[in-house]
Order: structure tokens, then sequence, then C-alpha cells
């Protein structure tokens, strides 16, 4: 089954194609880095109105990458949420028409489990059932106990700011340029890990949930001491790169520890944009008592891959969108469907 993926739900247009039979054929993928950058943030309504230029071009970019046309398509999946509204239905809307006007089936993704899925898309074997995610992106910070597709087990989450919008304010305090996460996780590359120790918010008591908007607090007051002590420079900068990163990271790693000591799992995944973070690959791999799955770079942010992928899995399963654009800017995992195969048949 030949499927059309296509993912709108924030600042990044992708879209691609995924075979069941021959995998991943085509994936292109438009950033609006440079449309936000100047805000400092995402513009909502910039957004839906890049995405609406973007779709037909990166379209026909994929079939054209895979030498094919709208005729081979089988199916269209799209993400439905969770993500901002206005640009979630600019490819709920493209998505749905053309499936309509193909006669195809359509599919609602939810962009959560495209992430917590795309580790699986180039692999031989998916990882032994249960296992353990954790998701980690600018709008998420979840540990779920998966139990197949669509069976998943909330364990614990943020209880405020998500791990990546913690990295994107951090690193505006810093001033460093939108986007913040990858930025500051460059800038602590140089930057002295004694130097600092930054709190490992919420891993005193037991349980599973986050809270990093103390962890922001810290760093900002961090800051401002030095600024008071003489001029802000460039190794107090990475300094305190460093000591924001290795605190997250550690925090994370606990909670992780936890996680899998509570379910007695033997695989980890991790996925989301924060899941690119080089220091948190190292050490989760290093540290944790289970294997560490997580994706290539270009799967781990926003991509037009993860949501073919996805789709196509709940296509295969036979699952279908009515006719209609629906979306929804939160949507718990837990309302997913349960699909028995973890690959496509
Ligand atoms: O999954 P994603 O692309 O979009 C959402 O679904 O939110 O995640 C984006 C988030 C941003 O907060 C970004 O700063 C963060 O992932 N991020 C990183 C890195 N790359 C992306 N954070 C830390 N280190 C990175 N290398
Ligand atoms: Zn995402």
């Amino acid at each position: 089954m030949l499927v059309l993926g296509i993912e709108t739900s924030c600042d990044e247009t992708g879209v691609a194609l995924y075979d069941s039979e021959r995998g991943l054929l085509a994936d292109a993928l438009h950033s609006q880095i440079e449309i936000h950058a100047e805000y400092g943030g995402v513009v909502p309504e910039l957004a839906s109105r890049d995405h609406i230029r973007k779709l037909v071009p990166l379209t026909r970019e994929v079939l054209a990458q895979a030498e094919l046309d709208l005729q081979d398509l089988d199916g269209v999946a799209y993400t439905a949420g969770p993500g901002l509204v206005g640009a979630l239905m600019v490819g709920a809307g493209f998505g749905q028409s053309l499936a309509w006007s193909l006669e195809l089936p359509a599919i609602a993704v939810h962009h959560m489990e495209a992430h917590l899925l795309a580790p699986l898309l180039d692999q031989q074997h998916a990882p032994p059932l249960p296992f353990v995610a954790l998701l980690v992106s600018g709008g998420h910070t979840q540990l779920v106990e998966v139990n197949g597709i669509g069976d998943y087990h909330l364990l614990g989450e943020s209880l405020d700011d998500a791990a990546g919008e913690a990295f994107d304010k951090a690193a505006k305090m810093l001033e460093l340029d939108y986007p913040g996460g990858p930025n500051l996780a460059l800038c602590a590359q140089s930057g002295d890990p004694t130097r600092f120790k930054f709190p490992r918010p919420m891993t005193d008591r037991p349980g599973l949930d986050f809270s990093f908007s103390g962890l922001k607090t810290f760093t900002l007051n961090t800051i401002n001491q030095l600024k008071l002590d003489g001029p802000f420079n460039d190794q107090d900068r990475a300094d305190v790169a460093r000591a924001f990163e290795e605190a997250v990271v550690a925090t994370l790693l606990i909670k992780c520890r936890r996680a899998i000591e509570q379910t007695g799992v033997s695989h980890l995944l991790i996925a989301g944009g924060v899941s690119a973070n080089q220091r948190l690959r190292e050490v989760l791999s290093e540290k944790l008592p289970a294997e560490v799955i997580y994706a290539p770079l270009d799967l781990c942010t926003d991509n037009g891959a993860m949501i073919a992928y996805a789709g196509c899995l709940r296509l295969c399963a036979g699952e279908r969108e009515p006719l209609g654009v629906k979306v929804r800017a939160r949507w718990p995992l837990s309302e997913l469907r349960h699909i028995a195969s973890p690959k496509p048949p």
C-alpha cells in the first residue's frame, strides 16, 4: 500500500511517500525557521499561511523523487493533532480533499504516535512488547508503556513545560537564535560541566511526572547573577547551557530508569525533537539497564515520513477517517484504537 503522508502541525511542512512493501520512497521537508526567527518563536497564523504555499510543491516533489504520480497512491495520511489548529487544518483540508478527489481512503494521524513509531520505520525488527517510550518534543514530555500499536499506557508526563519548550526558553534567556534547542546543545559543547550544578526537578520524590519550569527560573536567576557580577561572556553562556542540558538529561535519565524498573521492560525508545540531542542519546544508551532505540536525526524532529508510516500502519489495519476536516489541538494517546501488527503486512 502506497501512502502519502502530510505533516503541518507546527512550523515544518513535511510530505513523504511510504510503501508497505518497499519502505520510505521519498521525503521532502520545508522548515519555516526563517519566517519565525525574527519573532523568536512560532507565529501560528504565519505558519498556516506558509503550509498553504508549500503543500502542493512538496507533494509534486515527492512524486517526482519516487517517479510516481497521484494515480499510484493507495491512501492519504495527515496529522490531525495535537498541534496548532490553523496549521493542522491546512494539512487536514489538503489531505481530505486529495483523498476524496482520487477516491482513496484517508487517515487522521496522531502526531505523537507518529513520533513514537518513527524509530521503527527503518528497523527490520520492532522491539519486543511491551517497551517504554520517552516522548520528548516541543509540546510534550511523556513516558508511555507501549503494549502494542495504539495500546498506550501513560506512566508520567510534564506538569508544566515540555523538555523541548524548556530548551527553547533557556536558549532565549541565553540570547541564542531560534530554534533554541539545537543551538543551546551546540553552545553547551564548549561549556564546563563542573562550573554549575542545576537542580534535577522532581527526582527526590517517587513517581514518573516531570516539571521543567523551576529549572527555567533557576537558569534565569543564574544568568542574572552572572550579569550582576560582571560582563556576561561567551564562556558564561556555554557553561550555563551545559549545566542546563546536563540537568535535563540527568532528570530524564532518572525517570527513565524508574520507568524501566517499574515495568520490567528490556527496551526503551526515545522519540520527538529532543531525542535528536546527542548528549541525551549518549547518556541514556550508556547508563540505562535497557537497550535504547532512537530514530536517525532527520526523523526525530517533525517530518512527513513518520506520518506516512503511522498512517500506512493504520490504513493497512483497515482504519479510515470519514470525510470532513476534523483536527484536535489536544488529543490524549490513550484514545487511539489498538491495531494488531507492529509492522505493515
Ligand atoms: O518534535 P518536534 O520537532 O516538534 C514538536 O512536536 O514539538 O520537537 C521540537 C523541539 C523543539 O523544542 C526543539 O528545540 C527541540 O525539539 N530540539 C532539541 C534538539 N533538536 C530539536 N532540543 C535539544 N537538543 C537538540 N539537539
Ligand atoms: Zn513533533
